[in-house]
């Protein structure tokens, strides 16, 4: 399963980056705006400062909402760096944009997927990644992590190349469920991660090795 993590903050992903298990990293206008990151010179910049950190796909969000307007920027955001991934919202024109996206080579992200038949359309159009939102789901108290297994049992049906994305990923135990379930990717901020190398055992086992380690000095 690939780590993905969900932050346009650069300190955050050199930091991720640095534990040597990141894959990638998925932004979103929410995430890019909260960096205080605009106009179309600095988000490109900032996108091309991402990509020279790590050495994985990144999602970049269109912005526009039509079909011209997504095949536009797109195409810009694709021309940055090789490892750019275009992310196209869940609508009509989304969907056209991904296929159009797809006979060109270009991969891409369909992000705001909340059912499996939005799912089931988004890898039909070729989509490289599909992005259900498993926190967001939880949220308003609907299974986040059904939804990801639905998926993953329709695309095994037809085995869709499209790699399920688990978006919106909160914590640890997201992070475990994901992985039984057998989504391809789990997008989250740092603190998820981080959160899986604790364990209170590991902590008192190692203060004993330290105490007992002295003694063999
Ligand atoms: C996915 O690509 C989104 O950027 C993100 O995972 C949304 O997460 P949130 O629901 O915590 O905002």
């Amino acid at each position: 399963m690939k780590f993905f993590i969900d932050t346009a903050n650069l300190a955050m992903i050199e930091e991720a980056n640095a534990l040597g298990v990141l894959d990638g990293v998925t932004t979103n206008p929410s995430l890019m705006a909260k960096e205080g990151i605009s106009g179309k010179q600095n988000i490109h910049h900032h996108y091309l400062e991402i990509c020279n950190i790590v050495d994985g796909d990144v999602s970049a969000e269109v912005l526009g909402i039509t079909f011209e307007e997504m095949i536009k920027e797109g195409e810009e955001l694709a021309a940055l760096h090789p490892r750019i991934v275009v992310k196209v919202p869940m609508t009509k024109d989304g969907i056209k944009a991904i296929r159009y996206f797809s006979e060109k080579g270009i991969k891409t992200n369909c992000t705001l997927v909340f059912s499996s038949g939005q799912a089931l359309l988004a890898a039909k159009a070729g989509a490289t990644y599909v992005s259900p939102f498993l926190g967001r789901l939880d949220d308003i108290s609907t299974d986040g992590l059904h939804l990801i297994s639905e998926i993953r049992t329709i695309y095994d049906n037809y085995a869709f190349q499209t790699q399920i994305l688990a978006a919106s990923v909160r914590h640890s135990m997201h992070i475990i469920n994901c992985a039984k379930i057998g989504a391809d990717v789990v997008t989250c901020p740092l603190a998820p991660i981080l959160s899986l190398l604790k364990h209170p055992l590991t902590d008192s086992g190692l203060d004993q090795f330290i105490k007992d380690s002295k003694k063999m000095k």
